[in-house]
């Protein structure tokens, strides 16, 4: 049986990660962690949350070792915009906190999957059609972080066959918890305000196209690569991943589609704009197709409809 140990698990992610596995698993074989408590939030309320720091080395292994962890999630991490900020607190967290989770894999033997980004391209990456395999020289620290992230996990698999896998998110789509701070959150905070308001004033400006994704696919999709038959793993810590690609203003049409009121101003973050003009237009996942069978189930219509539902009932 699985006992599944997810970390950074009170972020976006995390939050709809938990609550799925606790469904395949059942409650008692996942463990919720955060370097600390959320008051209120479902996963501090519910189920097993242990407090872990992913700096610190020993408060993984004592709770790996005492839960007789066999896969860890790790998606503790600072992210695109939030690391410019402070650019050594990301390397420090990003960095050390993913050796230290190698680390503990390798000496107890689980199983790890770890994200990446669309984040490891930039300048010189083909942005159209972005393939599996081509140039990546991020500008961002975050990008940088990914990058070297990725190839430390090719490294602990090549090296101690440690079972490491990952995939390259888009921009996320949620409802249940609110994005950390990257560059792609706009994405959901239109929804929010579309609903609240009947407004948004948008930090990138029209026409920046970025690869995006619907949560529930992400989900689905990050659970189908834990599963997947290794053999058949040709890229296995750096899957493209990708559902639908989308400018702010194709969003705005969607949910004015919804709620004809709605209207979209932009008042552009010159740092977060940089930080998007460096990242591809639409990536090419054939490779994660191929592999492991993905395929995603949301379009911008389909997602727009369910977010617009979810959120208006939670936001009443
Ligand atoms: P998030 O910022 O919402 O959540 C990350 C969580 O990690 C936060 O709750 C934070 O408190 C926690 N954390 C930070 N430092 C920590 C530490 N030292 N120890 C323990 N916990 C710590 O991020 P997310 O969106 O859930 O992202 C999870 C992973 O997915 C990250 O690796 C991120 O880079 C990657 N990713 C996310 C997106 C996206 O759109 N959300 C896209 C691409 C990649
Ligand atoms: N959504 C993430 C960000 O904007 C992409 O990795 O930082």
């Amino acid at each position: 049986m699985k006992k599944v140990l997810v970390t950074g698990a009170l972020g976006q992610i995390g939050t709809d990660l938990v609550l799925f596995l606790r469904d395949v698993y059942g409650e008692g074989n996942v463990v919720a962690s955060s370097r600390s408590r959320k008051e209120g939030h479902i996963l501090c309320e519910n189920g097993i949350f242990e407090l872990i720091d992913v700096r610190d080395p020993k408060s993984i292994d004592e709770v790996v070792s005492r839960h007789k962890i066999t896969d860890i999630y790790h998606l503790a991490s600072i992210l695109s915009a939030v690391g410019e900020g402070n650019p050594q607190m990301l390397w420090d967290i990003n960095m050390n906190g993913l050796y230290n989770v190698l680390e503990v894999a390798r000496a107890r033997k689980c199983a790890v999957m770890v994200p990446s980004s669309i984040a490891v391209f930039g300048p010189g990456t083909p942005l159209d059609n972005t393939p599996q395999d081509t140039i990546m020289r991020p500008s961002t620290i975050y990008g940088v972080s990914k990058v070297a992230g990725e190839l430390l996990c090719d490294y602990y698999y090549k090296k101690y066959n440690v079972d490491v896998r990952g995939l390259r998110y888009p921009g996320l789509i949620s409802n249940a918890a609110l994005p950390g701070g990257g560059t792609t959150d706009y994405a959901v905070h239109i929804y929010y305000d579309a609903i609240k308001h009947k407004k948004y004033s948008c930090f990138l400006q029209e026409g920046t196209y970025i690869d995006m994704m619907y949560m529930p696919d992400a989900i689905e999709g990050t659970y189908m690569l834990m599963q997947a038959d290794p053999a058949k793993l040709k890229h296995r810590n750096a899957f493209n991943f990708c559902a639908m690609s989308f400018a702010p203003e194709d969003i705005a049409a969607e949910i004015k589609k919804i709620i004809p009121e709605f209207e979209i101003t932009y008042d552009i973050d010159p740092i977060r704009q940089a930080i998007a003009d460096s990242w591809p237009n639409t990536i090419d996942d054939s490779a994660a197709r191929e592999e492991w069978g993905w395929k995603p189930k949301y379009d911008l219509a389909a997602m727009t409809k369910d977010m617009i539902d979810v959120l208006s009932k939670k936001l009443k």
